[in-house]
């Protein structure tokens, strides 16, 4: 080996350093992005970065490898090294390293991610994988001294080492930009499955690098263009599933803000038809809420118990369109007074209506009113055929009356509002609501549910 070659392995090896030192950069650049958000322990993390970095790990596992090595040649005495099978004897002894490789990566990377107090631990050993592929693709093909000592080797190492300098580098710009977004978000997302791509594919070329150390140029060539394109297809395939979860992350986020939204001015319109009456003074809030209790004692669904939360919101929105006069009157209602008082579920209905993506709002407001019996109004029906979540809206509207304060008589004792209830079981109560409702009032043992 003449002064040129050996000159020329020396460059290749500082480049593979620079890329080490890189590399470390990198990972603790990485971490701190995505997991050490303002936080103090950059030196520390620092460290970690350089002591747990995929490239020390996989050199550390190589090294104490040897060990276990020499215990074999000891114990079935290979006194003469040479003569046994050296090949097989390395590539157990690499396979063996590289499964050590990867145990201790993962169980740093977890360490790491403890210590970091990652919301989601499967993204910080995401992270590590990805840096240990770069080391992966940057070993094979090295051990083969002839071809390190020739200028094509030396152009070949110095081209894949800059590679691997470009991919990194669009690793850290794109992945992991885009993965700092997701580790910002609480919502739970299943982040395993990063992690099966990277772990096979670092157990694969590390094994490969040892097992092809005879290969020629050109099938070394071949290795290291193949391996490159995996490397990009890896960043590209890892960047758009980060973005679409990104993209799906804000899109559930946007959803939630138009539903608090809606509901937000949907109690907004209940307190305004409450203001116009003085004598109810959050009546619709309590009927809602009672409405829901009612539908949850039903066993019915999560979403069905929610819209009839609504319903019960806006059950009473038709009073706007009664005179103050009437709403207000302290005396009793003359028939006439009391007609108009009437017009109230249909008034409602027609304002609801208007919200054509929530058609069963308006429901709740027409029915309202029906007894079970079917001497209710303003349709006189009956039984089932008025609508459950109006027949659970009655009961919980009757139950509110009964408990509300009144200028001539304060809120109605627990047990009459209960006998009032049960005697009214199937004649102006659905049974099954009514039923539900007694429950509920048996549940309140200190009689909380009542106006203040
Ligand atoms: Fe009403």
């Amino acid at each position: 080996m003449d002064i040129i070659t050996q000159a020329l392995g020396n460059v290749a090896n500082i480049f593979d350093l620079c890329f080490l030192f890189w590399c470390i950069v990198l990972l603790y650049l990485s971490l701190k992005k995505c997991f050490l958000k303002n936080r103090k322990g950059k030196v520390r993390l620092f460290l970690i970065s350089a002591f747990t970095n995929p490239i020390v790990m996989y050199v550390v596992s190589i090294y104490a490898m040897i060990i276990p090595l020499a215990v074999v040649i000891f114990v079935f005495n290979l006194e003469d090294y040479e003569k046994t099978n050296q090949g097989t004897i390395l590539i157990i002894n690499v396979i063996a390293g590289s499964f050590l490789y990867m145990f201790l990566t993962l169980m740093f990377s977890r360490l790491v991610g403890k210590w970091l107090k990652a919301p989601n631990r499967s993204l910080v050993t995401f992270v590590y994988l990805m840096f240990g592929v770069f080391f992966s693709v940057m070993i094979r093909g090295y051990s083969d001294e002839t071809l390190e000592a020739s200028l094509p080797a030396f152009v070949l190492s110095i081209a894949s080492t800059t590679v691997l300098f470009i991919a990194s580098w669009l690793l850290y710009h794109f992945v992991i930009k885009a993965l700092s977004q997701l580790t910002d978000k609480k919502r739970e997302v299943n982040t395993k499955i990063f992690l099966i791509p990277p772990v096979i594919f670092n157990l694969t070329y590390v094994s490969l690098a040892f097992t092809n150390y005879k290969l020629s140029f050109e099938s070394t060539t071949i290795v290291y263009i193949f391996s490159t394109i995996i490397i990009f297809l890896f960043i590209w395939a890892f960047y758009v599933i980060i973005r679409n979860i990104n993209a799906t992350n804000e899109a559930i986020e946007a959803k939630d803000e138009v539903k608090t939204l809606s509901v937000e001015v949907m109690e907004a319109l209940a307190h305004t038809i409450d203001a116009k009456d003085k004598y109810t003074n959050g009546h619709s809030v309590r009927v809602a809420k009672y409405s829901r209790m009612i539908a949850e004692k039903m066993g019915l669904s999560a979403e069905m118990c929610e819209n009839i939360y609504y319903m019960g919101l806006l059950h009473d929105i038709g009073k706007i369109g009664v005179p103050n006069e009437i709403i207000n009157k302290p005396a009793k209602l003359t028939d006439e007074e009391y007609d108009v008082i009437k017009t109230h579920p249909g008034i409602g209905y027609g304002i609801l209506s208007e919200i054509k993506s929530r058609p069963d709002l308006a429901t709740g407001a027409l029915w309202h009113h029906e007894r079970y019996d079917g001497k209710g109004y303003p349709e006189h029906k009956a039984g089932e055929d008025i609508p459950l979540e109006a027949r659970i809206i009655a009961v919980a509207d009757t139950y509110d009356a009964m408990t509300s304060n009144r200028s001539y008589r304060k809120y109605l004792p627990q047990e009459k509002v209960r006998s009032e209830i049960e005697n009214n079981i199937g004649t102006q109560f659905d049974p099954e609501a009514a039923r539900c409702m007694l429950t509920v009032i048996d549940d309140d043992k200190d009689y909380v549910l009542h106006e203040t």
